[in-house]
């Protein structure tokens, strides 16, 4: 694949990347929903590696929110199962010999079922020295409650209020030593954010596909960040050089 003709030095630092489209995808070809989260399984397996073929150091896939319980009993658990059995399992060894640090964002609430807590803890244990590139899995999770969380964890701590600004509520995410993500990616032709990292998009650029998420490979990955280098980020500012925008 290579750079495919991208700007070598203009690469994002950190892509997220909202996975859409897997139930539509399989209604298409006339299979069970949940036959488009097995497939999804494929893309988010190829995408990471064409992630890592770019040199993009963090990458951000929203795989379960919080919203998602609200699906059938059926599809919340094969979907649980893709993520464990599949993903963490049949793949966590994979990506740790390529050099991939999976960790995890989200709420770990009586809701999720230990056998994926215990998957989870084992993929980030053995995971967690890998240099490469971080692989972060949004599960359970829902920005709106993780600004709730980060608030509850300020509180807790005692500070005064006068003394909270927005560092102080950035340092009480799920993952503050994370960069906020250059580019989010949504597929399936969707123009909206589905409470993924509310607070952590404030500046990011976003790219929409109607690809849906289990044809999506590689090489939409390097066509969304062509779109992103052909954007001028400005964050308030007029645009011009010593503006002080931020790296
Ligand atoms: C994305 O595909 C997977 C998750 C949300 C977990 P969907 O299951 O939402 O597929 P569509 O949007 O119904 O096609
Ligand atoms: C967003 O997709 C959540 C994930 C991809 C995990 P949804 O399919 O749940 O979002 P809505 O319901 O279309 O907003
Ligand atoms: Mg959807």
């Amino acid at each position: 694949m290579e750079l495919d003709g991208l700007d070598p030095n203009r690469i994002p630092r950190h892509v997220a990347c909202v996975m859409d489209g897997n139930g539509r995808w399989a209604t298409k070809q006339g299979l069970p929903r949940t036959e488009g989260h097995r497939a999804g399984e494929e893309a988010l397996f190829d995408t990471t590696c064409g992630a890592l073929e770019l040199g993009i150091p963090f990458f951000t896939v929203y795989a379960f929110s919080t919203e998602n319980w609200r699906r059938p009993h059926e599809e919340v658990r094969f979907l649980l199962s893709v993520i464990a059995d599949q993903l963490l399992t049949r793949r966590r060894d994979e990506l740790h010999q390529m050099g991939v640090c999976i960790r995890f964002i989200g709420r770990r609430d009586w809701r999720v079922p230990r056998w994926v807590v215990k998957r989870m803890d084992e993929a980030s244990a053995l995971t967690a020295h890998n240099r490469a590139m971080t692989l972060t899995v949004a599960f359970n999770y829902g920005g709106r409650a993780e600004i709730v969380d980060a608030v509850k964890a300020v509180v807790a701590s005692g500070v005064s209020p006068a003394k909270i600004d927005e560092r102080t509520i950035h340092r009480y995410l799920y993952a503050p030593d994370l960069p906020d993500p250059d580019l989010v990616i949504r597929t399936s032709g969707e123009f909206r954010v589905s409470n993924f990292l509310l607070w952590e998009l404030a500046y990011s650029e976003l790219v929409f596909t109607d690809v849906l998420w289990p044809d999506f490979r590689r090489e939409h990955l390097v066509e969304a960040i062509r779109e992103f280098q052909a954007r001028n980020r400005r964050y308030g500012t007029t645009g011009g050089r010593g503006d002080g925008i931020p790296n």
